[in-house]
């Protein structure tokens, strides 16, 4: 029987932060495949810099440790595997259709309030102790399982941008039935990132459930920015987006933002 990709899985009450631990890890040459999950983190890490912050016990927040044999320009893909296993563990929990991913990665319910972010961060230089071993990716997730309850648990400035498993669920939801879930189906996705139909295949899911598409969005750049209708997603898992008569393709580590236009 072939084992887990996703059995070593390491929980901590208390941790600064499970994508710093497997970064560790991974420069110390940690395999593919290692699971950090927290009850906690005080220094939780988000996109731009940002803090991520969920009360002890509540939420699922945890990484995972990647070593895809995939080119540079492909490795975007291995935080799309992990945002469509989310999606499809919260699928599975009868909430299918609730929640859809907002290009590149963030998942989102009908309204675009915020159910989970995700942090792919990775080591440029190979570690000693991890020669040989094809460059780590650490994919890193928090989704709003049970907290918050309810606007009025969020600061004033997360309200109507936030939501929780729990409030689309009606009900409290089981953090370690959907991290099950969700190491369950991450493993074929993250099989399909080292086929080039399967890298096709996750590019096609993420079309599908990608609330982006249709929406006027503005993108912006390193070096400006500019509007226009999301119109699809390339087989490389790319957006792209109709501006001034051209379909441009926007690559997810070019992208300070991608918003609703105005
Ligand atoms: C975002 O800003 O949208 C991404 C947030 C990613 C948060 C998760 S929680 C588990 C993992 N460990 C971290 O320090 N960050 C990620």
């Amino acid at each position: 029987m072939p084992q887990n990709r996703f059995a070593d899985v390491r929980r901590f009450e208390s941790i600064d932060s499970t994508n710093r631990y497997l970064l560790d890890e991974a420069r110390a040459g940690a395999p593919d495949g290692v699971v950090a999950v927290a009850d906690h983190q005080t220094a939780g890490r988000g996109r731009l810099g940002r803090t991520w912050e969920a009360p002890p016990g509540a939420n699922l927040l945890l990484s995972v440790l990647l070593r895809p044999a995939l080119e540079p320009a492909d490795r975007h893909l291995a935080t799309t595997a992990v945002a469509l296993a989310a999606a499809d563990a919260i699928a599975a929990l009868g909430l299918a259709g609730a929640v859809g991913i907002k290009w590149p990665n963030d998942l989102v319910d009908g309204s675009g309030r915020k159910v989970a972010g995700v942090l792919a961060e990775t080591d440029l230089v190979p570690a000693s102790g991890s020669e040989g071993l094809p460059a780590p990716i650490v994919v890193g997730i928090g989704i709003n399982v049970n907290w918050p309850d309810g606007d009025a648990d969020l600061p004033p400035e997360l309200r109507g941008q936030a939501v929780s498993l729990r409030m689309l669920a009606g009900g409290p939801v089981d953090r370690d039935g959907l991290l099950d879930g969700l190491l369950a189906a991450l493993a074929p996705r993250a099989a399909d990132l080292g086929l080039p139909a399967g890298r096709q295949r996750l590019s096609l899911d993420l079309l599908a459930v990608c609330t982006t598409i249709g929406t006027r969005v503005r993108v912006d750049l390193a070096d400006g920015s500019f509007q226009g209708s999301a119109t699809g997603i390339s087989p490389e898992g790319h957006l792209l987006v109709a501006s001034d008569g051209v379909t441009r393709t926007v690559v997810a580590g070019d992208v300070v933002h991608v918003r609703p236009g105005s």
